[in-house]
């Protein structure tokens, strides 16, 4: 009985909060498609090419890495760097643990990148 009380007292409402923080609610909405720029819709289409079978744009579920949702509007990505337009260019282009490097040209890289901050 003691335990349990203390259980629900302490440590269920610190997991809710944890949840609560680290839920997709609490991340900012993603730009909708149709408000999209030019290059914000080219950088859709390298995404779908070279990352979509690893990554989840919408959510924050890993497929084979994590997924993507608002990852240019988190403090830190999964790795912990913050989500720097240099960062994210550095493990694009040259990959990092499982994750293979991607070739793109800079104006692919650029759109790209547009596109991530819509997310
Ligand atoms: C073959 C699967 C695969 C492909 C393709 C892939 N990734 Fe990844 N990605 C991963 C894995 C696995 C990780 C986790 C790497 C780690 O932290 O060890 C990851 C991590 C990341 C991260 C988080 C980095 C961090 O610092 O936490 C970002 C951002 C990312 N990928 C973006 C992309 C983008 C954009 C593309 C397309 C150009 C892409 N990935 C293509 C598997 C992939």
């Amino acid at each position: 009985m003691h335990l349990r009380g203390g259980f629900d007292r302490l440590i269920l409402p610190a997991y809710a909060a944890a949840l609560t923080l680290a839920g997709c609610q609490s991340l900012p909405p993603s730009k909708p498609s149709s408000e999209w720029t030019p290059q914000e819709a080219r950088g859709a289409a390298v995404f779908a090419q070279n990352c979509a079978r690893c990554h989840s744009p919408t959510t924050t579920h890993p497929l084979h890495g994590p997924g993507l949702q608002a990852i240019t509007k988190v403090k830190a990505m999964p790795s912990g760097a913050p989500p720097t337009g240099e960062r994210l260019t550095a493990v694009i282009l040259h990959g990092r643990g499982m994750m293979p490097p991607t070739p793109l040209d800079d104006p692919q890289l650029q759109d790209l990148l547009a596109y991530l901050r819509t997310l």
